[in-house]
């Protein structure tokens, strides 16, 4: 139910998908394959330092921009990674995770009348954002069953109102990882039309059977138009704490703060130390829960091929799709409504992340970051479909 005093700006913040799924997942206790968070926490030294903060009091507004050592500290992982150096006083900014930090890149840069450029399917907080900004998205399909971009459309879709390019890979819900030969045009057709980039790097550890994120800010003439964006939520499986972080220049983190004070002024205090040493000292772990996660996408796919359903095995993210239509089933959105009360399983249909719903219609993404226990018994249950 809607309110008649609703704002058109907002027509798109309709209660999410997720919410209605996992509500769903708990009326029917049902196995949530839906959201995507994992259901273990992150390293014991990170939880141990967060209680330790809140423990020496740590716990009043911290400095709008972040604490200093976890500036620090994402600086290091950057130079460390990605060989790609910012400076930790004027070139990052803590967010209240990387929802606060997309939501305020738009709404510093994008006006109405302006064309935000994004790969669709789009994660949904990018449709809301630019939308409070007024401006208006267009999508570049990264279209099943190969998730693959079109260069042609791509370049199609740049037009002297295009403001800024959203770029998320790994992406979400597709799994796909863009190819060195996918951002090498980005950038230059970034560089051509002279627009802003927005990274959505969040799942940037998160990959599997070798694949590599390549940062964009890496390729020539990008640092200085690109703002990166991540957060310890996936790499450090601590999705609840919501702190996020962004880099670029000294002049684009400055606008960025400049809303970000007004959103939420300052994030999670008692977290920061923690993500802080999470960075510094967490690299065999998140290499080591690459390797489980590899072995989990593997698990669900083995179940739901057992079950009649092919997975699109993903390079990257929690999350592997499926094409529904082959067990009979017109869309993807009909599947996922029926699945809680015939088998017990909530997933998420693809189609809510498109404009052009046709290209999601057949897909469901399932999430694999859960136990092996959970994935067992889910692919246990759906083998009620076959019947
Ligand atoms: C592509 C993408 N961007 C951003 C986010 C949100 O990140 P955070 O929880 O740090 O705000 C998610 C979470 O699912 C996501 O999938």
């Amino acid at each position: 139910m809607s309110s008649p005093w609703k704002a058109l700006r907002v027509r798109s913040a309709t209660t999410t998908i997720f919410a209605e799924m996992s509500a769903l997942a708990v009326a029917t206790k049902s196995i949530n394959l839906g959201q995507g968070f994992p259901d273990s926490d992150g390293p014991r030294f990170m939880l141990d330092e967060a209680r330790a903060a809140i423990a020496a009091g740590v716990n009043q507004y911290p400095p709008g921009r972040g604490i200093a050592p976890l500036r620090q500290a994402i600086a290091a992982h950057s130079a460390r990674h990605y060989d790609l150096s910012y400076n930790p006083d004027t070139e990052i900014l803590v967010t209240t995770g990387a929802t606060e930090a997309l939501a305020a890149a738009i709404l510093a840069f994008v006006d109405p009348g302006d064309e935000v450029i994004a790969l669709e399917p789009f994660y949904d907080s990018y449709a809301a954002s630019i939308d409070l900004a007024g401006g208006t998205r267009v999508g570049v399909g990264l279209f099943g069953p190969d998730f693959r971009l079109d260069h042609a459309e791509l370049a199609r879709a740049f037009t002297t109102r295009t403001k800024a390019i959203l770029v998320n890979s790994p992406h979400n819900p597709t799994g796909a990882v863009l190819s060195e030969s996918d951002l090498a045009e980005i950038a230059r057709l970034a560089v051509r039309h002279d627009v802003l980039v927005i990274c959505d790097e969040v799942y940037e550890h998160l990959l599997f059977d070798g694949a590599v994120h390549r940062p964009l800010a890496s390729f020539p003439g990008l640092r200085e138009r690109t703002v990166r964006i991540s957060s310890a939520g996936k790499t450090f499986s601590a999705t609840g704490w919501k702190i996020g972080w962004a880099m670029s220049t000294p002049e684009l983190i400055n606008e960025i703060t400049a809303v970000k004070q007004f959103l939420t002024y300052t994030s999670g205090a008692p977290f920061q130390p923690a993500v802080a040493r999470a960075l510094n000292e967490g690299d065999d772990w998140v290499a080591a829960e690459r390797r489980a996660l590899q072995d989990k996408r593997d698990r669900l796919a083995e179940g739901l091929r057992s079950v009649g359903l092919e997975p699109l095995v993903p390079q990257g993210t929690y999350f592997m799709s499926t094409d529904v239509t082959t067990l009979g089933y017109p869309d993807g959105v009909e599947f996922c409504r029926d699945l809680p009360r015939r088998c017990g399983v909530v997933a998420i249909p693809h189609q809510v992340f498109y404009d052009r719903t046709a290209a999601g219609a057949p897909y469901v993404r399932w999430a694999f970051c859960k136990g092996d226990d959970v994935l067992d018994e889910a692919v246990r249950r759906l083998q009620t479909l076959r019947t």
